[in-house]
């Protein structure tokens, strides 16, 4: 049965919208199908991938499994708010193109969203470190090394 739909506000990459949801919708669904915003990726629906990964208060979180009505009035922040308002790229994803590190690309925006909460908190990570913050995301192509590569690249610039 249809659930009754409730008014909410999201504030996603520094914009606000008013959207009428059912209770049930995850933040996936509402990203992609009320707001447009198809670069968070949906792989197993189920928190095992990491593909749907966005930040929220700066922390990763699967939007998969987290209800749109869990996250109002708070920011969240999707791949497509990663680059900047002229159009340059984030440092990480820079990095990612210099260093080969996108293949099919289905896993790069919760990648993506993983390596910036991560380099947002921490100075000095080690290769260990960077390995151990993508844990959560998995990427059937490119056997991770030029992934890492490419965050450790941004990381030790950071520090
Ligand atoms: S789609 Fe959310 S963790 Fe896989
Ligand atoms: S680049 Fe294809 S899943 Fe990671």
């Amino acid at each position: 049965m249809m659930k009754k739909k409730i008014p909410i506000e999201l504030h996603v990459n520094g914009e606000s919208f008013e959207l009428y949801v059912s209770p049930n919708r995850t933040l996936l669904e509402v990203l992609r199908e009320d707001l447009e915003l198809i670069g968070t990726k949906e792989g197993c629906g189920e928190g095992v991938c990491g593909s749907c990964t966005v930040l929220w208060k700066g922390l990763p979180i699967r939007s998969c499994l987290t209800l749109a009505t869990e996250v109002q009035e708070t920011e969240i922040l999707t791949i497509e708010g990663l680059a900047t308002e002229d159009g340059s790229l984030d440092s990480l994803q820079q990095s990612f193109i210099d260093h080969g590190a996108v293949q099919c690309g289905f896993c790069t925006p919760g990648m993506l969203m993983s390596a910036k909460a991560f380099l947002n908190r921490h100075q000095h990570p080690t290769e260990q470190d960077i390995r151990e913050a993508i844990s959560g995301n998995i990427c059937r192509c490119t056997g991770y090394a030029k992934i890492v590569e490419a965050i450790v690249e941004v990381g030790r610039r950071k520090g």
